[in-house]
């Protein structure tokens, strides 16, 4: 009999979604809670009384008051960027050619990308993200190198090589054909081993020719289990370079669409400055948004409509870009989220935010049946908050009312000090 593991805590957990209802009906809250682990597997979550008595031999981490919560999920992050967050000054464009490029021609290097990828893993997991969907670059040891940096730790990830063969420096473009054979080879090797997920991935429309985006939407087409990760009108002038290159198309997303690239398992990095017939197209195929609030701010890039977005029933989820995003904290992810909807005058809960990092994340990844949430069934990846993890913290925290007044602060004032714990497949990391 494998040994069954007992968290005790507060517990917190989504039976709803809190841009539908209310956040109290929203959410599952227990001040006295607890998750029983099986197999890396939840197993039951309850009254932390109830469940103690039930597995007398479930060996016990008390958590006191710390809040027990599905791990973060993070819908679009560059590992490959690492190095070279927070680079200063630049707008998409020019921060691509000027930082982000020349970074990316290193991954050639299997030793280098499989260096970068246990770092980044490290980073992640310090900061209470269990999941991440990662671009690697043009070259498929990148892939590797994040994939087998994550087996290794039992981690669900979703990754994929970044195609691009236009509009990039020599060493870092690729072919439609090399693009399509080598995506198609690494899926082979990876998507569903373990707990690896290949995603199909044109980096965006600039800098793939139309015959890459046709390749990969075949590709697509062969393996309509994988998700396809992409950007969207993320800068104005990125869109007009966009429509200067495609003459043909619509709008931005149509460039995608044209070639068989939209998607209910599409998911499309930023979606800022969306037209109307862009914004339809993608709720009636129930594609995926992906908020980088960060990164929007950091490189300049404006204001996405979350709320409007939501109202209109399309699946959004949060993520830290890194490394256009200026930060690996998901906690740092849902303040500047907050931020971003007060200069919109439409300020997310802290139900909504905890819920975006989570469950809303895990469902543009298509994985709510995996993770993303506190539920029997579910795989064991949860993250622990401390909400008094620092003197600033602890002295607002301790006028709260309630667990979202409690857990606000946290929010937009934590760092990895807050991160108590975070496990993985039914393990405690220990960094
Ligand atoms: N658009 C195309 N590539 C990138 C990238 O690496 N980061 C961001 N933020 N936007 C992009
Ligand atoms: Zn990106």
């Amino acid at each position: 009999m494998t040994a069954t593991k007992l968290l005790l805590g507060q517990t917190l957990a989504f039976a709803g979604n809190p841009f539908d209802v209310a956040p109290d009906e929203a959410a599952q809250y227990n001040r006295r809670g607890a998750v029983l682990i099986r197999d890396g597997l939840i197993a039951e979550v309850g009254v932390a009384d109830t469940l103690r008595a039930a597995h007398p031999d479930a060996a016990i981490t008390d958590y006191g008051d710390g809040l027990i919560m599905a791990g973060f999920v993070d819908a679009h992050v560059h590992y490959p960027q690492t190095g070279i967050i927070a680079s200063w000054g630049k707008r998409l464009i020019d921060w691509l050619n000027a930082y982000t490029f020349p970074e990316e021609m290193r991954f050639g290097d299997r030793a280098y990308a499989g260096q970068i990828s246990e770092t980044y893993l490290d980073f992640t997991a310090s900061h209470g993200v269990t999941t991440m969907a990662s671009f690697c670059t043009i070259h498929p040891e990148s892939v590797d190198a994040i994939f087998s940096a994550a087996q290794k730790r039992g981690q669900r990830i979703v990754a994929g090589k970044t195609c691009m063969d236009r509009n990039a420096p020599d060493g870092l473009r690729d072919s439609a054909q090399s693009a399509y054979d080598d995506s198609k080879a690494l899926i082979g090797k990876w998507h569903g081993v373990d707990r690896l997920s290949y995603a199909i991935t044109p980096r965006f429309s600039p800098t793939s020719t139309p015959e890459q985006l046709k390749a990969l939407g075949d590709l697509w087409a062969e393996h309509p289990d994988c998700l396809m990760q992409t950007h969207l009108s993320e800068q104005t002038d990125e869109i007009e370079w966009v429509l200067g290159l495609f003459p043909e198309a619509r709008d931005y997303l149509d460039t995608y669409e044209a070639f068989g690239l939209l998607g209910e398992k599409g998911l499309y990095g930023h979606a800022i400055h969306l037209e109307p017939r862009e914004r339809d197209r993608l709720r009636e195929v129930g594609a995926g948004l992906v908020h980088c609030p960060t990164s929007n701010t950091f490189i300049g890039s404006g204001l996405f409509e979350m709320q409007s977005l939501m109202a209109q029933g399309q699946r959004v989820g949060l993520a830290t870009d890194t490394g256009g995003g200026s930060s690996f904290s998901m906690l740092r992810t849902m303040a500047s989220a907050y931020e971003v909807g007060q200069l919109r005058h439409t300020p997310l809960h802290a139900a909504q935010l905890l819920w975006l990092a989570t469950q809303g994340s895990a469902r543009s990844l298509h994985m709510e049946d995996k993770i993303g949430n506190l539920a029997p069934g579910l795989e064991a990846d949860l993250v622990v908050l401390d909400l008094n993890s620092t003197p600033e913290i602890a002295q607002r925290n301790a006028r709260a009312e309630d667990i979202w007044e409690s857990v606000f602060p946290t929010i937009m004032m934590g760092d990895d000090r807050a991160i108590r714990a975070t496990w993985i497949n039914g393990q405690a990391i220990t960094s």
